[in-house]
Order: C-alpha cells, then sequence, then structure tokens
C-alpha cells in the first residue's frame, strides 16, 4: 500500500481523488452562497443547516485533510518533477493539450492558495472563534451570517476585487485540473478526452462566474 501511494501512479491517483473532492465541496459551496443574492434568510438558514448538521460535521474535517493531502501532494511532486528534469527540453505536446492553464497549474493553485488564505480570515476564522451577531429565523437563533459577508463586500470595495480573482484563478486551475483529474484515474481516450475537456471548460467557468457574481452582486446593489 505504503508502494502504492509513493509510486508516480499513486501520487497522480491521490491529486485526482482529492481534486474530484474539493470539485464536490466547491458545487455544494457555490449553491449554499448564491444564497446570498436571494435573500439574508434564505442564506443564514442554509449557512445554519450546514453547520449543525451532523454528516456535514463529519464531513468537514475530511475536505480539511482533502484540501492539505493535495496542496502538499501537488507542492512535492512539482519539486520532484523539477528536480527529476533539470534540463529544460522541448515538450512533446502529443495531444494539442498543452494551454498556459497546464502549464501552470502549481502557480495558479499557489494563488488560489493565497486567496484561500485571506478568505478563511474573513469568515470561516470569525465563525469557529469569533463573536457574530445572531438573528431569528423563523422562531430558530442562529448566527447572522449574511451580515458578515454582506458587509465586507459593501464596504471594502478591494475584497471584491480579491474575490473576483480568487474566482478567475480558481476557474483557470480547474480549466485544466478537471479533465486531467478524471484522464488521470483511467478516462484516457480520444472521446473522453474531448468531453472531459468540454465537460472541464463549462465546469470551470460556471465557477469562475458563479463565486464572481457574488461581490459584483453586492458592488451593484450597494452602489
Ligand atoms: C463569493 C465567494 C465566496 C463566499 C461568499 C464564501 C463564503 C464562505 C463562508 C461564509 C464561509 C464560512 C462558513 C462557515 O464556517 O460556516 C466559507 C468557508 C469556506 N470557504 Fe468560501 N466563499 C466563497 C468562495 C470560496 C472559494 C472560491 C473557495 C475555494 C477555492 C472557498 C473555500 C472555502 C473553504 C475551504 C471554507 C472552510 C470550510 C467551510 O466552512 O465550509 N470559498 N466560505
Amino acid at each position: 500500500m505504503s508502494h502504492f501511494l509513493t509510486s508516480p501512479v499513486g501520487k497522480k491517483f491521490i491529486m485526482s481523488i482529492t481534486g474530484i473532492f474539493l470539485m464536490l465541496f466547491l458545487i455544494v459551496h457555490l449553491t449554499v452562497n448564491s444564497l446570498l443574492m436571494v435573500g439574508p434568510d434564505a442564506f443564514n438558514s442554509a449557512a445554519h443547516f450546514m453547520t449543525t448538521n451532523s454528516f456535514i460535521m463529519v464531513l468537514e474535517p475530511l475536505l480539511a485533510l482533502g484540501f492539505i493531502i493535495h496542496i502538499i501532494y501537488s507542492a512535492y511532486l512539482t519539486m520532484q518533477n523539477q528536480r527529476l528534469r533539470p534540463v529544460h527540453y522541448k515538450k512533446v505536446d502529443r495531444w494539442g493539450s498543452s494551454t498556459w492553464p497546464s502549464r501552470n497549474m502549481f502557480i495558479l493553485g499557489g494563488l488560489v492558495l493565497i486567496f484561500l488564505v485571506i478568505h478563511l480570515s474573513n469568515f470561516f476564522w470569525k465563525v469557529k472563534f469569533g463573536d457574530l451577531d445572531t438573528v431569528m429565523v423563523q422562531g430558530t437563533q442562529m448566527h447572522d451570517l449574511y451580515g458578515l459577508v454582506s458587509a465586507l463586500f459593501i464596504n471594502w470595495w478591494w475584497y471584491d476585487l480579491i474575490y473576483i480573482l480568487g474566482a478567475l484563478f480558481l476557474a483557470l486551475h480547474l480549466s485544466h485540473g478537471f479533465w486531467a483529474a478524471f484522464q488521470s484515474l483511467g478516462w484516457d481516450n480520444d472521446l473522453w478526452r474531448v468531453r472531459l475537456k468540454r465537460i472541464a471548460y463549462v465546469f470551470a467557468v460556471i465557477m469562475g462566474v458563479g463565486f464572481s457574481s457574488i461581490p459584483v452582486y453586492f458592488l451593484i446593489t450597494s452602489g
């Protein structure tokens, strides 16, 4: 087992599985966050459900583990590749698949990571360790997460910019990462390569436009 995990196939497998796990998280996260554009009660109720549901409470530490493994493995693999290939040779682009994002996955991942550190200090840290206001929604008392998020986006325009850039970096990272993850798991024939690339672009655009539309929404409606 430990031999598999340190073999080239094993490392790609771990990157793919943790990457797919992160994509599922992003779908759920964007769905809940979109409710910010519906209204305070809708978003606060959904966020309250996410923090009190026991299934999701078990899933959260697993997600954190997935994030950490994905990041450590990618840094390790990139450094190892550079060590094994000190002389830069011209890569043969057999499938015509070398795009700017595919050549810069490590940099894009690093930029997403910087965004994530800022993001977690904005919200996650305050939810876990801060002193948030509470509101009453249909007889249930809960954190006013809507107040926290909307205040940030309304009062600090440069945070809007950071979140729009974060969504852009994430979309570029996903435009390659999505299909590469499935390809590494064995879906590697001509037909599926074309299909997965298309799905990857659609997924990346939905995530990029979806996450950036939230700060844009607050910029427009507050201005
Ligand atoms: C407009 C965009 C976004 C908004 C409004 C937003 C909002 C939030 C909020 C309110 C929390 C705290 C939830 C809680 O602890 O109860 C949170 C947590 C988190 N966000 Fe975001 N988020 C956005 C984009 C992103 C993106 C693009 C990523 C990934 C690259 C991301 C990753 C995370 C992670 C890992 C957590 C901690 C785990 C969790 O609490 O679910 N977020 N986000």
